[in-house]
């Protein structure tokens, strides 16, 4: 595996490279979510590229930035023995100028759910993968359906401004316990995550619901929010695919959305039907 922090030498070398790319754009702290997305790059093309880059303009101010988990040669290690080629690591000078063309995540779609309780924070995201989208050059780049909604408006972004690239969606990796796997879990005390537990709990709630035939929005999100309790909620919502609201679940069209605080951490969770 060959290391890099210049955007220049990156893009250099994987322009001189023969072979589709497969792209996995990460901030670090990897777990065996970024790994199945690893994986699945792998399966799908002949050089696979990682990058690990805690990227500044996607974090609120009095946001995480500074404590968000930085764990350089773990990291590191996890993507050779997943057989990574191309690791890309640069710093925020190596992607940032000081005066900035900039990218606005879209009026509705980047300011409802996660874009309401971070206004400001999809913008910052579709940035850095666009710039992250240039440097590659990938052929497919993989995103996990764990972030639903910045999966949507980065499939968005790369068709409305006509970009060669394959947005591959990745299913969510849970642990053993149902919690979907972030690197914010590391930041729950023992007690937290046994109480983040609620979050799959409510999803799984909705499943059965769904299987016995209710398949009306507020009957569903009254039951989960119930089952979230006493969490602090951020939102329950039932979106289609395109992130408007639902009246009533339609099989194939459908994801439901939750985000909830644990401690003081933020955690997301969403089942596609
Ligand atoms: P990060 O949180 O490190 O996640 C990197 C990728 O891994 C994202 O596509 C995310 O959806 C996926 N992922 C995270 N947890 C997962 C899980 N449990 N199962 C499957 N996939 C999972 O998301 C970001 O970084 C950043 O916003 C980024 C896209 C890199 C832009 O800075």
């Amino acid at each position: 595996m060959r290391v890099f922090q210049s955007p220049a030498e990156l893009k250099n070398e994987l322009r001189s490279l023969d072979g589709s790319i497969g792209f996995v754009p990460t901030m670090g702290a990897l777990h065996n979510g970024h790994i199945s997305l690893i994986k699945k790059a792998k399966e799908q093309n002949d050089i696979v590229v990682v990058s690990i880059f805690v990227n500044p303009t996607q974090f609120l101010k009095g946001e995480d930035l500074e404590k968000y988990p930085r764990r350089q040669d773990a990291d590191k290690r996890v993507c050779e023995l997943a057989g990574v080629d191309y690791l890309f690591y640069p710093d925020a000078n190596d992607i940032y100028e000081k005066d900035e063309v900039s990218l606005c995540a879209p009026n509705v779609r980047g300011y409802i759910l996660e874009g309401s309780s971070r206004p400001g924070h999809f913008s910052g995201v579709l940035t850095v993968v666009m710039k992250l989208l240039n440097i590659v050059r990938p052929a497919n780049a993989y995103f996990g359906k764990k972030d639903a909604q910045q999966l949507n408006l980065i499939t968005l972004m790369a068709k409305q401004m006509f970009m060669d690239v394959n947005i591959v969606p990745v299913d969510t990796m849970r642990d053993a316990f149902g919690l979907a796997l972030s690197s914010r879990n590391d930041y729950l005390s023992a007690q937290e995550r046994e109480e983040a537990l609620k979050i799959p709990a409510s999803l799984k709630k909705a499943t059965s619901m769904i299987m016995s035939g209710i398949c009306e929005s507020d009957r569903i999100i009254e039951q989960m929010r119930a089952i979230l309790s006493p969490l602090e909620i951020s939102y329950v919502a039932v979106v289609d695919r395109e992130f408007k609201p639902l009246q009533r679940v339609e099989p194939g069209n459908t994801i439901i959305l939750v985000e909830a605080v644990s401690g003081t951490t933020r955690l997301l969770d969403n089942i596609w039907l």
